[in-house]
């Protein structure tokens, strides 16, 4: 049976702070839902917590949540582990990827497809190396790690190499997006996933989320840049600023926002405060002006 809870992500008045510094409230009460089938863009400066949210989504230790609830198929998310998100559905990209030396590409990926197929409660019935106990045979894997690279135009050599060990900018970005196609996730959040990439890459990137885009997962995309909504069409722009979604809107905010910068909306918006004359006289930001180029 399903309801309209099973098909969307509902976040009500989530305030979070760094572990590090827990006084200090990053995100002061985010309220946003997000259907599956729905992709979502969240714009805003740097430093506004866009990625304090994808972290405290996903549950990362280094942040405190501080009130409100996550509600995913019935669950509040926030009492769950990191790992048993992932097993309901939840995937993140990260901004920044880290190295794991000594782990090649293809055990990683193997040993996550294979954590969440035996699912939440971790069926016993479900041996995930065997194929005929729920389990993906080795070959089929290779299938389709094969078939998911050729989309994103990886070449077959980076399934041997260690996870991001040398790894450029944009060859990181596109194993977060190797990641996501291998896992196919029911919600995925996306933290840049287009910076450090050229054009060429941002395009295959692109068209490798655009191929995996369906009526049963919902994107949350982080982006500085309207670049990226050329490729992948957003219903609804958010912006993020003092901690809260200050504006919600169409593909147009974000045209509005690269042509204006971040001033004059903050301001309709009654964050005067946060905005300096010197940012009102240069309305765009140089990291928007030098995403033309
Ligand atoms: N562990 C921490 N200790 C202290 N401050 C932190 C910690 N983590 C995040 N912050 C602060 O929280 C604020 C939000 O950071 P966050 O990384 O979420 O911003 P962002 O919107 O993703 O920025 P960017 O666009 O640059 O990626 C920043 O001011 C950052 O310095
Ligand atoms: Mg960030």
């Amino acid at each position: 049976m399903t309801d309209a809870t099973d098909r969307e992500l509902v976040i009500r008045d989530l305030r979070v702070a760094p572990a590090a510094k827990p006084e200090r409230e990053i995100l002061q009460g985010i309220n946003l839902t997000i259907r599956k089938g729905e992709t979502h863009a969240i714009m805003g400066p740097n430093g506004s917590g866009k990625t304090t949210l994808s972290y405290a989504l996903m549950g990362h230790p280094a942040y405190v949540v501080k009130g409100g609830e996550v509600i995913w198929k019935g669950r509040n998310l926030l009492e769950l582990s990191a790992d048993k998100r992932a097993r309901l559905g939840l995937f993140l990209a990260f901004q920044y990827p880290t190295a794991i030396p000594g782990l090649s590409v293809a055990s990683f990926v193997r040993s996550a497809l294979n954590a969440k197929l035996q699912g939440i409660d971790k069926n016993p019935d479900v041996d995930p190396t065997d194929p005929t106990r729920g389990g993906v045979s080795m070959l089929e894997f290779r299938k389709r790690m094969r078939a998911k690279m050729a989309l994103l135009k990886m070449e077959d050599s980076f399934a041997t190499r260690y996870v991001n060990e040398g790894f450029s900018g944009g060859e990181k970005k596109r194993l977060e997006m190797l990641q996501m196609a291998m896992l196919e996730p029911e919600f995925a959040i996306l933290d840049e996933t287009d910076s450090g990439l050229d054009i060429d890459a941002l395009r295959i990137v692109a068209e490798g989320v655009n191929a995996q885009l369906n009526p049963n997962m919902g994107v949350l995309l982080i982006t500085h840049y309207q670049r990226l909504l050329n490729y992948i069409t957003p219903d609804v722009v958010h912006v993020l600023a003092a901690g809260r979604i200050v504006t919600s809107g169409g593909k147009d905010l974000a045209l509005r926002l690269e042509e204006e910068g971040y001033g004059p909306i903050l301001r309709e918006n009654g964050l005067e405060a946060a905005v300096s004359d010197d940012d009102l006289a240069v309305p765009q930001a140089p990291e928007a002006a030098g995403a033309g180029r």
